[in-house]
This record gives structure tokens, C-alpha cells and sequence, in this order.
């Protein structure tokens, strides 16, 4: 009984189960802000540790930084967000309510009273949160939270630069928290004021962008696979001129299909040198690079993927969500690939009141636990049944329990999420 899974799915199993809370959720919540819970950390570390393992550390034109995110003001000027990074603001006259121009589903009607033609001419808002650094409260401590992570890279280009000396084409990778004030913040975590991103700028040849743009092209493919992503559910979208953002000549937005429809999963754009020659322009600074051996010289161009976490997470559980029959209940679980979920074995003894059993399902899960930190959950709540749909929802792929033959031979059950078998093995080759 495959279905189409719904919003509503995913945000009810992720509080259930203990994923994403709303952020501050005791005291009403905060809107467009999430908590992660106990699971959700896990699976979000098992998303961007698998990133920095593929982007980072398997490859040797990579340097990962981790830059503040509170950068001087001079920043946010030199790259446009202080003039640019607006979205269109409309407020309703009847109710005072403040809605994104360019979302409505219908322009001429406020989506909060109903009512038709309140709008008046829509405003430039600008996204970034301010604040001030220090204790004096003038214009010249002004800050932002960052609303990318890619200008704590492009900042640190001349100092990885100076360090590494690299050849043409390297990285800079970061991953890290970024802050837009959105007008309209909605769907869950798709669009959150607090964020997580993962960003590599590729600085290549001037002449090179092109084959850069589609080795990134592909690279971005590779990861949307080993996420789980079925290959039907993510569609490119060549980006037009007039929608594209105020520094990109060219962008690919890779488009999901989430359950609130066919929506921006994450972007790949040419920058060219707009970044590092604003760098250049309003720091003095020469961001230029000399190719080694030779006398040639030029500030080079950047192909940006552009990865949002939250974004990646959403459609991980919507790609991951199943319902079925078994015995004839309804079951919900999630088919996570092994390598992202949040718990790979949870441990049981059969029976919780017999210390016996208790004893070495402690010493299988100790063993477990070693090999796998932070993945191996213990279960005896409840009787079996109930563990394993529990483990099904999280997406547990093993459940492994120790009954009474497990004390005369030594072997375990493992049942499997998917299929639902179970399978006798020697509890040392579950360690394998
Ligand atoms: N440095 C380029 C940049 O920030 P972007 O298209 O504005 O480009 C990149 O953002 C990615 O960040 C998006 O594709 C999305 O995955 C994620 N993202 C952007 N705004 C977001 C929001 N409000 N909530 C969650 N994720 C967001």
C-alpha cells in the first residue's frame, strides 16, 4: 500500500518520534525556527558528516574552513546584500498583515482576511537580521547574522591562498548556520529563519568555468543518490535570466518533488569573479592568483553548489516514507539507507525480566554500541511487536534480540526493517 505521502506525515512522525520539534515550542514556538531532538541530530550529523566525507575529505582540490558568523559590516556591502538581498513585501490595509508579494496565490487577495485589492505598492524588505557587535550601539557596530556561508569563504580565499598555495581548480568548503529574516516562513523546515548550509566555492581558470559547472553538475547527482533520492523525483531547472540571483551568470536549481509540490532543493551557480573582484574593490586587497611556473595572473572565477541541510533532511524523509500491512495493521517506517539512519541496531532482550537474558543483550549491545557510537539503541519497552514498530518508524534497519537460544549458542535474532525477516546468526557476525 504505497500512498503519497503528506506534509502533515512527516511533521507529526518527526515531533512523535523525537526528530524536529517547533522551535521553543513551550512557550508558543517561535515561527521559522525548529529544534532538532535526539534522532534529528543524528540523522542531520549522519547528512553533513557524509557531505564533508565526499566533499572534503575524499578529495585533495578541497579546503574546509569554519568562519564566524558575524563578519564586519564592509562584507555584506562589498557583496551586494545590504542594497539587494530584498524580497517584495506587501501589507494588507484591512488587517495589517504582512505576506510575500511575489507567493501569493492570488495578488489582488489577502490570504490572511480574505479580503481583495488591500494591497498597496510592494516594498524591498531586506532578509538579513541586524544587530550590533560591542556595546556601543551606532552605525559603525552594526552586523548581520550571515545570510550565506559563502562570504566566510570568499573572505578567506587570500588567506588559503597564502597558506596552501593550491593549483587551479581547488575548493573552499564550509558548512555552517545562515539567518534570513523570511517574510513568510512555512512548510515545516523548507523555509526557516534559522538554516543550516553546506557551500563549496570552486575557483577555476576563467576559461575553465564551463567544464567546472558540469563536473559540479554531476557531482551534485552522485549525492542526491547516495542520499536515497529516487532519480525521478529530482528535476534540473536552467534557471532565467531575470530570476536569477543579483551575482550569477548561470544557475541550475535542483527542484524536488516534496509534498507542498516541486520545490528549490538546493543550487548550483557561476559567480564569476563578481565576489572576489568586490573583495578586491572595496579591501585594496589584490585577490588575484599567479598560476605557478608562469607569469599569468587574474582573480578567478567560482562555481557555487550550494547545499541547504533542512532541505536535504525534508526530502531524505519524504523519499524514506512508507506505510504497509503486516498481520493486518497498518505499519509506518522509514527505509532510510543504513549509512543515514539516525539508529543502525537497536538491542533487545526478549524477555526484560529475566536478568539472564537482560545480562547479554547488555554485552551484545556494548559491543555493538563500540563499533557503531552513537547508532545502537537499547529497547525493552513494551513487548517486541511494539519495538519493532517503534524501530520501523525511526527507520532502524536491524533489530536484533536475544532470547533463550541466544545463552545455549550464542546466535541472535535480526529482523529486518523492509522485509520484516528474521534471520539466526552468531551474535559475531552481526559485529562484521
Ligand atoms: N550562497 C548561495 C545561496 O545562499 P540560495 O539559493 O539563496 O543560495 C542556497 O540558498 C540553499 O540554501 C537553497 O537551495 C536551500 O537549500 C537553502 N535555503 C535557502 N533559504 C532557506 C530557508 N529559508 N530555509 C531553509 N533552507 C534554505
Amino acid at each position: 500500500m504505497e500512498k503519497q505521502v503528506k506534509l502533515e506525515d512527516i511533521v507529526s512522525l518527526a515531533k512523535r518520534r523525537g526528530f524536529i520539534y517547533q522551535g521553543s515550542d513551550v512557550y508558543g514556538g517561535l515561527s521559522g525556527t525548529w529544534d532538532y531532538g535526539p534522532l534529528g541530530v543524528q540523522l542531520k550529523r549522519n547528512i553533513m558528516n557524509l557531505w564533508w566525507k565526499m566533499f572534503v575529505d575524499e578529495r585533495d582540490d578541497m579546503y574546509g574552513v569554519d568562519a564566524a558568523i558575524l563578519m564586519n559590516q564592509k562584507v555584506w556591502q562589498a557583496s551586494g546584500h545590504v542594497d539587494t538581498f530584498t524580497d517584495p513585501l506587501v501589507e494588507c490595509s484591512n488587517c495589517n498583515a504582512r505576506h510575500r508579494a511575489d507567493k501569493l496565490e492570488d495578488p489582488n487577495k489577502c490570504p490572511t482576511c480574505g479580503k481583495e485589492g488591500t494591497f498597496g505598492e510592494a516594498k524591498q524588505f531586506n532578509m538579513m537580521f541586524k544587530t550590533n557587535v560591542g556595546p556601543v550601539d551606532d552605525e559603525s557596530s552594526i552586523s548581520y547574522l550571515r545570510p550565506e556561508t559563502a562570504q566566510g569563504i570568499f573572505t578567506n580565499y587570500k588567506n588559503v591562498v597564502d597558506s596552501f598555495y593550491p593549483d587551479l581548480p581547488f575548493g573552499i568548503a564550509q558548512q555552517g548556520k545562515a539567518f534570513r529574516n523570511e517574510i513568510s516562513p512555512r512548510d515545516f523546515v523548507f523555509r526557516s529563519r534559522e538554516f543550516e548550509q553546506m557551500e563549496i566555492e570552486y575557483f577555476v581558470a576563467p576559461d575553465k568555468w564551463e567544464e567546472a559547472f558540469e563536473h559540479w553538475v554531476e557531482k551534485c547527482k552522485e549525492w542526491f543518490a547516495v542520499l536515497g533520492l529516487p532519480e525521478n523525483s529530482v528535476h534540473e531547472l536552467e534557471v532565467p535570466d531575470k530570476d536569477r540571483a543579483h551575482y550569477s551568470k548561470r544557475t541550475i536549481d535542483f527542484d524536488f518533488d516534496y509534498p507542498i509540490g516541486r520545490e528549490e532543493l538546493m543550487g548550483l551557480a557561476y559567480r564569476t569573479d563578481f565576489d572576489l573582484m568586490n573583495i578586491q574593490n572595496a579591501s585594496g586587497k589584490s585577490m588575484e592568483y599567479r598560476v605557478k611556473g608562469s607569469n599569468e595572473q587574474f582573480v578567478p572565477h567560482v562555481i557555487e553548489p550550494s547545499f541547504g541541510v533542512e532541505r536535504a533532511l525534508m526530502a531524505v524523509l519524504v523519499s524514506a516514507y512508507r506505510e504497509d500491512e503486516q498481520n493486518g495493521e497498518k505499519r509506518i517506517y522509514l527505509a532510510l539507507p543504513e549509512h543515514l539512519a539516525p539508529v543502525k541496531y537497536a538491542v533487545s532482550p526478549l524477555l526484560k525480566n529475566k536478568p539472564e537474558l537482560v545480562e547479554k543483550a547488555r554485552e551484545v549491545y556494548a559491543k555493538l554500541a563500540k563499533e557503531n557510537p552513537g547508532r545502537v539503541m537499547w529497547d525493552d519497552n513494551g513487548n517486541i511487536g511494539k519495538r519493532y514498530r517503534r524501530q520501523d518508524e525511526i527507520g532502524t534497519p536491524y533489530c536484533v534480540v536475544i532470547d533463550f537460544q541466544t545463552l545455549e549458542d550464542d546466535t541472535v535474532t535480526v529482523r529486518e526493517r523492509d522485509t520484516t525477516g528474521q534471520q539466526r546468526i552468531s551474535s559475531k557476525d552481526i559485529m562484521k
